[in-house]
């Protein structure tokens, strides 16, 4: 069943990969000026050798836990072109210092998994005795259990970044301070601190599996917008529901998705109330931070649960048991958001501000 579950995330990453090659060659072979700048960034102008396409796609260290890259920057890589290229400076910075503190990442990580996991678990939320238990704990169990599955997946992405890193690939360029310092977040996939202290939805896909959500961003989100017009839930929509597809035919998947895109514009609301507060009213735009922040961690961990027991049945026997509060909040959000619309002058301050 290891084995089985290993393949699949090679799979995953190399779909991804695979897609992101065709779609970039393809820009390559369109006008430049009809084109997006990560379109123009990441297009390729020839077609990648044999060795050069195998090497991409099996390229190890990222091959079963991600991170996915473009083809153009593994050329420049391989070839030390780009921010590769040696300087009069010298060679590539050292990626020492930052492959260790991948490490240690990576650690603590598994140490905090390996301490929660006994507690919180998949059979916890399906044993007698949770049935048994009051709305209050049953909520906290599932909130736990999702926190604690999370630093599962920290651990894998902090441990594959490091291996990315070491290899130079992890390698983004330089910080405009002066001195300069490298960067090396090619291969960070996530900003852990970012997703656990989220003061909004909306900021959940920036920090979380960050390299899939940009790859679902530039090829998909993006191109579902129609030139000169605005994206709206339908493209949050598409693109959550591809990101379920790929990640495997499961009611479970497809459930969180499709919660996660109610979370996110349930957040918008928020967000759009607590720009509309004028600055004299500092306790109340506080209140409304916080609601935000509660909001964010409660829905996410909800969503979680189906994402993590990803039977239709028990998914909805377990939202059944606290509820649907997880699903009825973002509604009753978007609804209130229908009603209550903030007056137009600090809206389009708040969009300037954005
Ligand atoms: C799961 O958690 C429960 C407590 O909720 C514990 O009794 C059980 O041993 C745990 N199972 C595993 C496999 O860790």
């Amino acid at each position: 069943m290891d084995h089985f579950l290993l393949l699949l995330g090679a799979l995953m990453v190399l779909t991804l990969k695979v897609i992101s090659c065709a779609m970039s060659y393809n820009d390559g072979l369109l006008e430049e000026e009809e084109l997006r700048e990560a379109q123009k960034k990441n297009r390729l102008i020839e077609l990648p050798s044999f060795t050069e396409y195998v090497g991409y796609c099996l390229c190890c260290g990222s091959h079963f836990a991600g991170p996915v890259f473009e083809m153009k920057d593994y050329l420049e890589w391989t070839e030390r072109k780009g921010i590769w290229a040696p300087t009069e400076k010298g060679p590539a910075p050292s990626p020492f210092g930052a492959t260790i503190q991948a490490l240690l990442q990576a650690t603590v990580c598994m140490a905090l998994y390996l301490y929660l996991i006994p507690h919180f678990n998949i059979s916890g939320l399906n044993s007698p005795a949770y049935q048994e238990w009051g709305f209050w704990k049953r909520l906290s169990y599932q909130f736990m259990s999702g926190f604690t599955a999370r630093w599962k997946y920290y651990f894998i992405w902090s441990i594959s970044e490091a291996a990315v890193i070491i290899s130079g690939l992890g390698f983004s360029g330089w910080t405009d301070t002066s001195p300069s310092k490298p960067k090396w977040d090619r291969a960070k996939n996530v900003d852990i601190l970012g997703v656990e202290f989220a003061k909004s939805s909306v900021q959940l896909p920036l920090v979380w599996n960050i390299q899939v959500s940009t790859w679902l961003r530039h090829y998909v989100y993006d191109r579902l917008v129609q030139k000169g017009k605005k994206p709206g839930f339908f493209q949050l929509l598409a693109t959550q529901t591809t990101s379920a597809v790929w990640h495997g035919l499961y009611p479970g998947y497809i459930i969180f998705f499709v919660q996660s895109a109610l979370m996110i514009a349930g957040s918008r609301v928020l967000y759009r109330w607590q720009q509309a507060i004028p600055s004299n009213m500092d306790v109340v735009k506080n209140l409304l931070v916080f609601i935000s922040f509660a909001y964010t961690v409660l829905v996410l961990n909800y969503s979680a649960v189906g994402f993590m027991v990803l039977t239709l049945q028990e998914t909805l026997a377990l939202y059944g048991s606290v509820y649907y509060i997880g699903t009825i909040a973002p509604i009753v959000l978007i609804l209130l958001g229908n009603m209550i619309k903030p007056a137009k002058p600090s809206r389009s301050k708040a969009r300037k501000e954005q």
